[in-house]
């Protein structure tokens, strides 16, 4: 038996759906990446947000992205720097910030938002709640998506607004060899890392995506949207991967100098 999983990141809807980010339709682009998803995935057992789901201070965009999705869906939520998390547990229900059992496998949403930084930060709490939940169900396999990354991308300007703790989280985790992997959204771009026994995946954008190796912001015109998938396995293991629109000209804005 299997399950799977679906990450989608970093949609920046905004207010209205005729406003673009550095040129980008993100309203369109989203719509595009999920319909790839639903039509690669007949069945979806759970379909996480990791973040950054709009980038204004409306509800709106959570309203719509709620819309979007087929009914009965099982999802889990977590903000990333720009979002607003009262209104997105407003929508979503404040279980959307907690975490699912998929038979052997148990997900957790961590929080990495402070509020009115960039960066991110997984505290004491949040830490200890996930913790808690590995030591209440030690047998089974876990797993967790947040925002920011924990282990650098390669990307000097990105990497200074990672979780500014990853250090003592990933010291933290160490002694569970239950957590099989961690997923970030908030980078724009794939990156694989390893952390002793524990897989990290960045997970590209629905919407823009950012240059690799890059020292300063910059967007990768070539790359584009998409989302990852996971196929969680009743032994422990998994596949990921992840999956892209077909290419096509985005309308991005080439003198963006940031969003
Ligand atoms: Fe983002
Ligand atoms: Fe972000």
């Amino acid at each position: 038996m299997s399950f799977t999983v679906v990450q989608l990141s970093d949609c920046h809807l905004l207010a209205s759906k005729d406003e673009r980010l550095l040129g980008l339709d993100t309203e369109s682009t989203f719509e595009q990446v999920l319909a790839q998803c639903l039509s690669e995935h007949p069945t979806i057992d759970l379909m996480v947000f990791s973040g950054d789901i709009s980038n204004t201070d409306s509800i709106l965009p959570y309203q719509r992205i709620n819309d979007y999705l087929p009914a009965g869906v099982e999802t889990l939520w977590m903000p990333g720097n720009h979002d607003e998390c009262q209104l997105m547990l407003d929508v979503f229900g404040k279980d959307c910030l907690t975490d699912k059992c998929l038979g052997q496998w148990q997900i957790t949403a961590l929080n990495s938002q402070v509020v009115g930084k960039v960066h991110g930060h997984v505290s004491d709490q949040e830490l200890s709640r996930f913790k808690h939940i590995i030591e209440a169900a030690p047998k089974n396999y876990h797993a967790a998506f947040l925002h920011h990354h924990l282990m650098p991308v390669g990307s000097k300007w990105i990497d200074t607004i990672n979780v500014d703790n990853a250090g003592a989280v990933l010291k933290a985790l160490e002694p569970y060899p239950q957590i099989k992997w961690l997923a970030n959204g908030h980078v724009h771009q794939e990156h694989i890392a390893k952390y002793k026994h524990l897989d990290l995946y960045s997970t590209p954008s629905t919407c823009f995506q950012f240059l690799p190796n890059s020292p300063k912001f910059a967007v990768d015109e070539s790359a584009m949207p998409g989302y990852r998938s996971f196929k969680l396995f009743d032994n422990g293991e998994f596949e990921t991967r992840v999956h892209r629109l077909p290419i096509a000209d985005l309308g991005i804005d080439k003198n963006a100098n940031g969003y």
